[in-house]
């Protein structure tokens, strides 16, 4: 299901466009000296699964297929399956660059090359916060994950990388996207896991809580097991930054312990970048780079497993 399309290169982009970011200012709100464009590259507000576009239908189509899917059977078997990380060896630049290739069919907003929300997400943030590294960073690689559509990933489906993630082994909470689909996923009516706390307690920390599969999970254990020295706040972000019904509808807290907490103030201040800069914002990949290689040398090794 991976989709590829065609993409001029970036060294090649015309010198009249090379100033890093084109927007039409008229179009933007100031919300915190972040600029917040009202539209998506589709002309439609944020996240709005009802509009009216020929890509609701797919989104629709996208996340029935998700919530049949993610299992608690099924979840378990993909980490363990990734977690081996014995698929390639490269370098985190190298990983942006392959997933370049690939197009998310569940964002209704983003209709582009990922390397450039990447950079999006990244210098959006680096413009806000200049003394946040890690944060930058964190920008640049909270997508990569997504390999897992790539063919030399075992080309997974769309539904097992993107798409808003949720906690397994509880019940599916009413404000996950499309929620009506739950009902025919065979953890649903499983006495074990369709109960608030499942296989759960109060305040067991996220850590303990298995997320439904997808490139957010993936990210994180790649991160961790290749011995990052990001904070923990920067794993927190990759590994829920889909989590919406969490960071946005409020819902689980009863899951969360005291770092959890600490950690949410991040991933909230994250989420905003990386929901509005997919918008037409151009970056100059050349000139940012070495910025972001020096980042990666900072907080990686030169080579990791995937
Ligand atoms: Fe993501
Ligand atoms: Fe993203």
């Amino acid at each position: 299901m991976t989709i590829l399309i065609d993409h001029p290169q970036f060294g090649a982009v015309d010198e009249a466009q090379e100033q890093t970011v084109q927007i039409d200012e008229k179009k933007l709100l100031l919300d915190g000296g972040f600029l917040v464009p009202h539209t998506n590259s589709f002309g439609h507000t944020f996240r709005d699964y009802d509009a009216e576009s020929e890509r609701q239908k797919e989104v629709e189509n996208f996340y029935r297929i998700n919530h049949i899917n993610q299992t608690y059977d099924f979840v378990r078997q993909m980490r363990e399956e990734y977690g081996k990380l014995n698929r390639v060896e490269m370098s985190i630049w190298e990983c942006c660059e392959l997933l370049n290739d690939v197009v998310d069919e569940s964002d209704p907003d983003l209709d582009e090359p990922q390397i450039e929300h990447l950079l999006q997400t990244a210098e959006a943030i680096r413009k806000d916060y200049p003394d946040e590294d890690w944060l930058h960073l964190t920008g640049l690689i909270h997508d990569l994950g997504k390999v897992l559509l790539h063919p030399s990933f075992g080309g997974l489906p769309q539904w097992a990388v993107v798409g808003d993630t949720f906690p397994i082994g509880c019940a599916f909470d009413e404000s996950i996207v499309h929620h009506k689909y739950f009902k025919e996923n065979a953890d649903y009516n499983n006495s074990a896991y369709n109960t608030k706390y499942g296989l759960y307690s109060e305040g067991c920390g996220l850590n303990n809580i298995m997320m439904s599969w997808g490139h957010d999970d993936y990210m994180y254990l790649v991160a961790k097991e290749n011995n990052t020295t990001l904070p923990s706040a920067a794993l927190f972000i990759i590994r829920y930054h889909s989590f919406y019904s969490l960071h946005r509808s409020g819902a689980y807290k009863h899951l969360m312990n005291e770092e959890d907490v600490e950690n949410l103030k991040w991933l909230q201040v994250f989420n905003k970048y990386d929901l509005y800069s997919k918008s037409k914002v151009q970056i100059d990949v050349e000139r940012v780079k070495p910025y972001y290689l020096s980042l990666i040398e900072k907080y990686f090794p030169a080579k990791l497993n995937w």
